[in-house]
């Protein structure tokens, strides 16, 4: 389905999750802002895009004056936006509350959560006014079970819940809201926890129903399907991507998923 004379903005663009789902809204005709704290990688991550006419920015979506500047440049000198996709996000350690400093959940809150909604609201409000435009949030698998990412988790059970929030309030303004709540997936974040003992890559797989973990394409596809016409009945969900890694505790009590001669 074509995004011929679409334009996205893709906060966290720079990276993973963010870059590939601003490849494949290039890939499908549409013109790309890639707004990242990281401004040399988005320079970077824009050539690497097809098509032309695309942009980068340097944006802190923590710095809520900026994000609304940065909205109204890109209206200004890009033109009207009809597609916001909030992937700038971080995560921490999953540590015991009394470990996890009162910084690192301030921060992991002020950018998943505050800086997911000041964005939504800065890009929002132009598509509003126009009565045409999208949203997609990307929150996490965390935000709808229990882990022990005290900040992230609860960050992304906010994010899920603004999802619905935007979605009613801008319904019948043409404009919807939509998340994607990945699994564990393999993005620059993700390598970097494994290779640094942080996260346990045979634990997670061991943990979803597919066996295996998740390709960042895999997630930019949902993405773009919540983004584009094809969804256009769809408001207000969060579609997990996530290998089944939700449904298959439940199979503990019967001794796990069948392994169907798996090897891994
Ligand atoms: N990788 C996973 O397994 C996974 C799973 C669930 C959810 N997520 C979520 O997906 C999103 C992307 O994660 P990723 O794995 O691609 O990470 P990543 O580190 O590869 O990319 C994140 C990007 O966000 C940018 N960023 C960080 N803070 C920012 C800020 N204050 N302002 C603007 N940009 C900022 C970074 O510079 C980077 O380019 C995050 O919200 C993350 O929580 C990831």
């Amino acid at each position: 389905m074509t995004l011929d004379g679409e334009i996205a903005v893709v906060t966290g663009g720079a990276s993973g999750i963010g870059f590939a789902s601003a490849e494949l809204l290039a890939a499908r005709g549409a013109r790309i802002v890639v707004a990242d704290l990281a401004e040399a990688a988005a320079e970077e991550a824009v050539g690497r895009l097809t098509g032309g006419g695309h942009v980068a920015i340097g944006l802190d979506v923590t710095d809520d004056e900026g994000v609304r500047a940065a909205a109204t440049r890109v209206e200004q000198e890009v033109g009207p936006v009809s597609i916001l996709v909030t992937a700038a996000g971080v995560t921490h350690l999953p540590v015991p509350p009394e470990e996890l400093s009162t910084e690192t959940w301030d921060e992991v809150l002020r950018v998943d959560v505050r800086g997911t909604w000041s964005a939504a609201v800065a890009f929002g409000r132009p598509m509003v006014e126009r009565r045409r435009g999208s949203v997609v949030t990307i929150s996490s698998i965390t935000g709808l079970r229990s882990t022990p990412l005290h900040s992230y988790g609860i960050g992304k059970a906010a994010v899920v819940r603004m999802t619905e929030n935007l979605a009613g309030e801008w319904g019948r303004a043409g404009v919807r809201v939509n998340g994607v709540a990945p699994g564990y997936t393999l993005t620059p974040l993700v390598k970097r926890l494994i290779e640094a003992g942080e996260r346990d890559a045979s634990g997670i797989t061991n943990a979803t129903a597919m066996g295996r973990m998740i390709e960042p394409a895999e997630i930019a596809a949902a993405v773009a399907f919540l983004a584009g016409p094809e969804a256009s009945a769809i408001t207000g969900v969060t579609v997990p991507v996530d290998a089944g890694w939700l449904i298959s505790p439940s199979w503990q009590t019967y001794g796990g998923v069948r392994d169907h001669g798996a090897t891994s």
